[in-house]
């Protein structure tokens, strides 16, 4: 089976992903310190459900929540609460929304205030991978390549890759084949075609690699505590550059 999508499927992807571009916009403009992770929850429920769309993430598996907000050592999935963010945090914000039956899936680490030299290198490395990522998710490149470019970047810098989770396809579902790991050799696997979706996510640790999850069963935090960092796309296999359906503008 193939992975390409029509045109028309493309086109209500990317009305789904132009959604959760805005949410990000928004949610950028909310940070500061002193504002919780619910609050910032709170606004992209409103937004996404305002605009006619569904937020993705919530009852997914029983996640809580519309957003992820993983601050600082915590990498993914982390759950909106009552945390109170501070100068010198980072914040990952991952949305996601459903519209007319299709999904749209994109993440951003925002800093706090002012933050360390180190934790805005580790954002600026991350998102550099993830455009890399993108650079690489071309007709007739292969996966692999994809995930090679992020690993060699984020390594390059002395960064470390979390394994344990993973890109994916996206359309008709939130997950979708393939699975797009963000580490592996250049060269291998499924051959990209104009017209296949793919949600790719970096996540890079400061520190190890390892991960472990907390007792939620969702936040996932680095083993040493140290701070992580995560952006992701939705884009789309074009006959030249690939095309970001998620582009805050
Ligand atoms: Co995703």
């Amino acid at each position: 089976m193939s992975l390409k999508k029509t045109k028309s499927e493309l086109a209500k992807i990317k009305k789904a992903g132009i959604i959760v571009a805005k949410t990000l916009k928004l949610l950028k403009a909310k940070i500061r310190p002193g504002i919780t992770t619910k609050k910032l929850d709170n606004e992209a429920e409103n937004f996404i459900r305002k605009s006619g769309a569904i937020p993705a993430f919530k009852g997914y598996r029983g996640y809580p929540a519309t957003i992820c907000a993983s601050v600082n050592e915590e990498v993914v999935h982390g759950i909106p609460g009552g945390r109170i963010l501070r100068d010198g945090d980072i914040i990952s914000v991952d949305v996601g929304a459903e519209l007319d039956g299709f999904f749209g899936d994109a993440a951003i680490t925002y800093p706090v205030g002012r933050i360390s030299k180190q934790a805005g290198k580790l954002i600026e490395v991350t998102r550099e991978a993830l455009y890399k990522a993108i650079n690489a998710a071309r007709k007739g490149n292969h996966l692999s390549d994809v995930s090679h470019a992020v690993q060699s970047h984020a390594e390059k810098a002395g960064f470390s890759i979390v394994r344990d989770f993973v890109g994916h396809g996206i359309g008709a579902s939130l997950h979708e084949e393939p699975q797009i790991p963000n580490f592996g050799e250049p060269g291998y696997g499924l051959k990209l075609e104009a017209g296949m979706v793919l949600a790719i996510e970096p996540m890079v640790n400061a520190g190890t690699a390892k991960v472990v999850v907390l007792d939620d069963n969702w936040t996932a935090v680095t083993r040493d505590r140290k701070l992580s960092a995560h952006f992701e796309h939705t884009i789309c296999v074009t006959n030249a550059e690939a095309e970001i359906f998620t582009r805050v503008k």
